[in-house]
């Protein structure tokens, strides 16, 4: 399987399309903005987004799982703690899942600490991963803990970083925090704030998974994938205590990047739609010694940051 080609599996196809009755209609102008999008959207979105965010979960848990070395410090777990920060109806909780289950086969549990603002979304994930739970075809259980909370400050960031008590093997946020640039939630880069909170609670061979869209930021000549890699790296250089593992390229360059833009592109395929296509940019990031441990032999990947002609998917493609 080439990573960013994903076919919903037969079960979960059912499960949303004919036990939850969405609905695949693509509605780009309503899905910039999505707390307080009501219960009618919310199907439109099981049956348009979810599968999107699916795939690109399946894709990325794919890739990070074949990276050498990675898979032996997850084989004999039975237990993994995943957080999602802005969840909305979870394609990428099940996506990570379902890709987990195919290459781990102690994993028994995954123990989800999930949360979003939009209470019709939380209320159908809750009531989506009973179905999954219920279904023969998955051998891990996962115990959902939803949590409803709108993001209006730094203080509530805080507040849930406060919420939890574990480490995390899995932590994600999937296409949610351009919303917080849109709205100015806060006065300094979003991305860079959201990874000081919640970085820390990465387990020692934990990763983050930052994805969001690739689209123009609406009053200025950024990109989300710019502003996305201008406070990552800001951070990375701040702290030097994380480094990213993908794209491979940015593990080198990460300390010398201004912010490339970069897009990646994953191909969707459901009962509802052929090869649905979804254009993202993401970073997977971890503790610096756990990312020297995995990458230290790779030979070192082309990017913008050293060749400002490259293509912009190639810290994909390489
Ligand atoms: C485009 S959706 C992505 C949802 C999910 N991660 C996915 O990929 O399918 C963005 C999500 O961010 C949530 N969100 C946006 N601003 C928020 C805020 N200030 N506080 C909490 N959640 C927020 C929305 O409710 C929505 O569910």
């Amino acid at each position: 399987m080439k990573y960013n080609n994903v076919t919903i599996p037969e079960w979960l196809d059912r499960i949303i399309f004919d036990d939850f009755r969405a609905v695949y209609e693509p509605r780009p102008m309503e899905v910039v903005y999505n707390p307080d999008q009501p219960y009618d959207f919310v199907k439109l979105y099981l049956g348009t987004y979810f599968p999107r965010s699916y795939a690109e979960a399946y894709g990325i848990t794919f890739q990070i799982l074949s990276i050498k070395g990675f898979k032996e410090h997850y084989i004999n777990l039975e237990e993994i703690n995943l957080l999602d920060f802005c969840c909305g109806t979870g394609g990428e909780i099940i996506g990570t899942i379902v890709a987990l289950q195919s290459k781990l086969p102690n994993l028994k549990r995954v123990n989800v600490d999930a949360f979003d603002a939009n209470v019709d979304a939380v209320r159908f994930l809750l009531h989506l991963m009973s179905a999954v739970n219920s279904s023969k075809e998955m051998r891990i259980t996962i115990n959902i803990n939803p949590q409803c909370i709108y993001i209006n400050s730094e203080q509530e960031i805080k507040d849930i970083v406060n919420l939890t008590n574990v480490q995390y093997h899995f932590m994600m946020s999937f296409k949610a925090i351009n919303e917080f640039v849109q709205h100015k939630t806060f006065d300094k880069n979003a991305y860079e704030l959201i990874a000081s909170h919640l970085f820390p609670l990465l387990s020692p061979d934990g990763v983050f998974i930052m994805t969001d869209v690739s689209t123009k930021l609406n009053d200025s000549i950024l990109f989300y994938p710019q502003m996305m890699n201008i406070g990552l790296n800001n951070y990375i250089k701040q702290t030097s205590l994380y480094k990213s593992i993908i794209p491979a390229a940015c593990f080198n360059h990460e300390g010398i990047c201004s912010g490339c833009y970069m897009q990646d592109s994953f191909y969707v395929t459901h009962t509802r739609k052929l090869k649905d296509i979804s254009k993202v940019a993401y970073r997977v990031l971890c503790k610096t010694n756990f990312a020297v441990e995995l990458m230290h032999n790779s030979p070192k990947k082309d990017c913008r940051a050293i060749n400002n002609m490259a293509d912009k998917n190639l810290p994909y493609n390489n």
